[in-house]
């Protein structure tokens, strides 16, 4: 599929998380100045800002093999046990969603990354017994949208510990347009700019609009994609100009409407909408705190003032009078 190609496979043509970036090619060069293994990585952040895509490219710098598997696919101590003994000197494993894994695989995990060995437990009752076999060094990568749901055991075992922070227009700018040469899109500086700026700080986002617009323009026959063929697509799309999408509006109108403004708890938010509170914390909500729309309190989510003027709303008394 053309998405594998709009990912980058090197670290140079990564755009955006400049510190991580920085970071990584110094260690990366260590490491391989060493001959060794590089350290375990953990990298954490809400979806669709390229974690996946890091991982991917760590293990092109260092030049080995990469395994990808998912906390939830690991169902059995031995399904990880199997993968690790697989692997070559130095690969790298990436475990997506690592916070999902079983805590008997887990503790696999823990000798495998402090002292490359497994302790294997044979048969069972009274005759069971224990075998350490050992492992080629090896990198473990890890990615979550939430490292604060991860054991510390877990955590502290990472030897280098990452967020991704959510992307500026300008990268995504950059983003866009890397993403409209690759799928031969004729797409104009304000057409490219006009998707960043709706593109929720998300490259995944970026490259998702940009495909759909590039449909909608071929429907409507528009040859060069500029910024009004852009927003009329976006606009069909339910992205609006911040780019928050219809869920994104039915949350803060739902604290609106039927929550005075909050505040609400998580779960009954989740209700409300018919969403999963995981996913109103992992995938909405990281872009609307940062965006400054919603605030988190002890009690609950509540809407900032901005949130009022943004859909042309009138402020409520109480908060008119601060009362
Ligand atoms: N495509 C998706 N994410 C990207 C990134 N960070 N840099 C370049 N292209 C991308």
């Amino acid at each position: 599929r053309e998405f594998e190609a709009l990912r980058p496979g090197r670290l140079m043509e990564y755009i955006g998380q400049a510190s991580i970036k920085e970071n990584l090619s110094v260690f990366i060069q260590a490491a391989q100045n060493r001959g060794e293994a590089l350290d375990h990585v953990l990298l954490y952040g809400p979806p669709g800002l390229g974690k996946t895509t890091l991982a991917n490219i760590i293990a092109a710098e260092m030049g080995v093999n990469i395994r990808t598997t998912s906390g939830p696919a690991i169902e059995r101590p031995g399904d990880l046990a199997a993968l690790l003994t697989s692997l070559e000197p130095r690969d790298v494993l990436f475990i997506d969603e690592i916070h999902r894994l079983s805590r008997t695989a887990e503790e696999v995990l823990y000798s495998a990354m402090e002292d490359n060995c497994l302790d294997i437990v044979i048969g069972k009752g009274p005759s069971a017994r224990s075998i350490r076999l050992s492992l080629s060094p090896f990198t473990l990568i890890g990615a979550t949208t939430r490292a604060g749901q991860l054991t510390s055991p877990l955590r502290d075992r990472f030897g280098v510990i990452s967020r991704l922070e959510f992307y500026t227009t300008e990268e995504l700018l950059q983003i866009v347009v890397r993403a409209s040469r690759i799928l031969k899109v004729d797409l104009s500086s304000d057409g490219a700019e006009e998707i960043a700026k709706r593109s929720r700080g998300t490259p995944r986002v970026a490259n998702r609009l940009l495909k759909r617009v590039r449909d909608y323009a071929q429907f409507w026959g528009s040859r060069i994609v500029d910024s009004q063929t852009a927003a009329k697509a976006m606009d069909k799309l339910e992205v609006d100009p911040m780019g928050l999408d219809s869920l994104d509006q039915k949350i803060l109108l739902a604290i609106i409407r039927n929550f005075d403004g909050g505040p609400v708890g998580l779960e009954t938010l989740a209700a409300t909408v018919g969403e999963e509170a995981e996913t109103l914390e992992d995938v909405v909500e990281p872009f609307l705190l940062q965006r400054g729309f919603l605030q988190r309190t002890p009690r609950g989510r509540m809407v900032t003032n901005q949130v009022y003027s943004y859909f042309g709303l009138d402020l409520p008394a109480n908060v008119q009078t601060g009362l």
